[in-house]
C-alpha cells in the first residue's frame, strides 16, 4: 500500500489514471487452461453484471468458505485501482472525515465489478453503513430520494422529493455511523436535474455529515460538466479516479483468471486467446464485450467439433474442445465486420425469439417517446409482441440471456446494471438504425410488429 500510496497521493485532487508496467501480466500467454471451460465461462458471463445482486444477496445467506474466498480475491488487473479505493475509504474513516469521489471509465472497465469487491470487505462492511444504488432505474429526484431514505431507513413525513431530501440531511446532520453512499450510473441523474447532482454531491460538506460518497459513470469530465460550481468550492470538489480500459495483457490475464477457476479441461490456443485480447483492447478494452465474444467463440468451437449427427450428451461429456485462432477470427469478423451482413443475420443468423426482441428493440426506437431503453421496459414490449402473436415468450432471464447472444454478434449493447436488477440494464443498437430498419420491414411480421405503436403504451 505504501508503494501504492507514492505513485498515487492520496491526497490530490488530480484526475487519476492508473497505468500498469508495461510487462505486467506478461508470463500469463503459455498457460491458458481453459479446462473445462465452455461451460464454466457461459456461466461466469451469464451471471457477470449479477455480481452485485449476488453479493447483495449474500446479506441474507451465510457465504460458504469458498464464496469468501472468492469474493475477497481482489479483481485481476484491477488491483492498483482497488489498493487506491481501499486507502481512500480507510483513510476516510479512520479520520471520520466525509468526502467524495468520482470513478469515471468506459463500459466494461470493472468499475462496478471493483466496488463491489470493495463493499465486501469486513472492514468497510462493519465500518460504513453502506447504501449502493444503481441510478438507471431512477426517474425522478423523488425517487432517488425516495430509495436513499429506505436504504438508511430513515423516517419520513412523506414520500415526496422534499420530504425525503428534508429527511436525509436531517440524518445526515445528526450523529451517525459513517456512511458510504455508493451512486453507480451516476450519468442517469445528470439528464433528469441538475440539481439532484448538486444536491447529493454537496452532503459530504454538511456539519457532522461522515458521509463519503462515491459517484460512478462513464464520462472522463462528468464532475467538470455538470457540477462546475463544486470545483469553485474546494471543500466540494470530489477526488476522480479513472478505470482506463484494460490493454491487451490485462485482458488476457483476466480470461486466464476466469478459467483457470473452473475445473474442465477445454484449451484456448494461445494465439487465439491473444488475437480476442488483442482486438477488444484496440477496440474497447471492455471485459464485458471480451468474455462475451470468448463465450460466443467456445460455442462456435464446439460447433465446429461436433458434427449434427452428435448428441447433446457426448458434446457435455467431451471436454476436448480446443478454440482456434480460426473461430476466433471467425466471431471478430461477424462481430466487427460491419453491417454487410445485417441482412443475412436477421435472416437466417438469429432465431425468432431474437428477431422479435430486435423487432420490438427498433419499435421503441423509432415509435416510442423514451429512447433511453432498459431492459425491463424492452422486455414489456417483447412480451407483448412475441404474445400477440401466440409465441410463448422467454422468461426475463431468458431474455438477457439472448441479448446476451446479439450484443455478442454486434448488433446491441448492452449497458451495465445491478444483477438484482436486471430489469436496469440499459441497451444500445450498435447497428446502422436505418440499415436494420430496413432489413426488418422486408420481413411481413417483423415490419407489422414496427407498426404496432399501441404495444408501447405502458414503456
Ligand atoms: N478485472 C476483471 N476480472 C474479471 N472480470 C471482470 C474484470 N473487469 C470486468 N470484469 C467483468 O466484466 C463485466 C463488466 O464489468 P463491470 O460491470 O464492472 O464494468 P463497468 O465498468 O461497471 O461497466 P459499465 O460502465 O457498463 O457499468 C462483468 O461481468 C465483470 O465481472
Ligand atoms: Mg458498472
Amino acid at each position: 500500500m505504501s508503494a501504492l500510496q507514492t505513485t498515487i497521493p492520496y491526497k490530490s485532487r488530480k484526475k487519476i489514471s492508473i497505468k500498469n508496467k508495461p510487462n505486467e501480466n506478461k508470463d500469463t500467454t503459455n498457460t491458458i487452461d481453459l479446462t473445462t471451460k465452455g461451460r464454466h465461462l457461459k456461466r461466469h458471463i451469464k451471471e457477470e453484471d449479477l455480481c452485485v445482486a449476488v453479493k447483495i444477496s449474500r446479506k441474507e445467506r451465510k457465504p460458504s468458505v469458498s464464496d469468501e474466498e472468492l469474493i475477497l480475491k481482489p479483481l485481476t488487473s484491477r488491483e492498483k485501482e482497488i489498493a487506491w479505493l481501499e486507502n481512500f475509504l480507510s483513510e476516510h474513516l479512520e479520520s471520520e472525515q466525509s468526502g467524495s469521489l468520482y470513478i469515471s471509465g468506459q463500459p466494461g472497465t470493472g468499475k462496478t465489478a471493483s466496488l463491489t469487491y470493495i463493499l465486501q470487505l469486513p472492514k468497510f462492511k462493519q465500518g460504513y453503513k453502506q447504501v449502493y444504488v444503481n441510478c438507471t432505474m431512477m426517474k425522478s429526484a423523488s425517487s432517488i430520494y425516495n430509495r436513499i431514505c429506505k436504504e438508511l431507513q430513515v423516517q419520513t413525513s412523506g414520500s415526496t422529493e422534499k420530504a425525503c431530501y428534508n429527511a436525509i440531511e436531517r440524518y445526515l446532520t445528526k450523529k451517525h455511523k459513517m456512511i458510504l453512499l455508493v451512486l453507480d450510473e451516476i450519468d442517469q441523474l445528470e439528464s433528469k436535474r441538475q440539481s439532484v447532482l448538486y444536491s447529493i454531491f454537496e452532503w459530504p460538506s454538511l456539519a457532522n455529515s461522515s458521509l463519503v460518497l462515491i459517484g460512478v459513470a462513464n464520462a472522463l469530465d462528468l464532475t467538470q460538466r455538470s457540477l462546475p460550481r463544486l470545483q469553485a468550492r474546494c471543500s466540494l470538489t470530489p477526488q476522480t479516479l479513472h478505470f482506463a480500459p484494460y490493454t491487451k495483457d490485462q485482458i488476457i490475464n483476466i480470461f486466464t483468471n476466469v478459467l483457470a477457476n473452473e475445473d474442465k479441461t477445454n484449451l484456448f490456443s494461445p494465439v487465439a486467446l491473444q488475437m480476442l485480447a488483442a482486438k477488444i483492447a484496440a477496440v474497447s478494452g471492455d471485459m464485458r464485450r471480451a468474455l462475451d465474444i470468448g463465450r460466443r467463440v467456445i460455442e462456435l468451437a464446439k460447433r465446429n467439433k461436433f458434427s449434427d449427427n452428435q448428441c447433446v450428451d457426448s458434446l457435455i461429456k467431451d471436454s476436448t474442445v480446443t478454440v482456434e485462432l480460426k473461430e476466433v477470427l471467425q466471431v471478430l469478423n461477424n462481430v466487427y465486420g460491419g453491417s454487410r451482413k445485417i441482412e443475412a443475420d436477421v435472416d437466417e443468423g438469429f432465431p425468432l425469439q431474437q428477431k422479435l426482441i430486435l423487432c420490438s428493440l427498433m419499435l421503441m426506437l423509432t415509435k416510442g417517446k423514451n429512447k433511453d431503453i432498459v431492459m425491463g421496459k424492452l422486455y414489456d414490449v417483447y412480451k407483448k409482441v412475441a404474445t400477440g402473436r401466440n409465441i410463448v415468450p422467454l422468461e426475463m432471464s431468458e431474455m438477457v440471456s439472448a441479448c446476451a447472444l446479439l450484443e455478442a454478434s454486434g448488433a446491441v449493447r448492452v449497458g451495465g446494471g445491478v444483477g438484482g436488477a436486471a430489469r436496469g440494464r440499459r441497451l444500445r443498437l450498435q447497428w446502422d438504425e436505418g440499415e436494420l430498419a430496413a432489413a426488418l420491414r422486408d420481413k411481413p411480421l417483423l415490419s407489422a410488429i414496427l407498426g404496432e405503436r399501441s404495444l408501447l403504451a405502458t414503456a
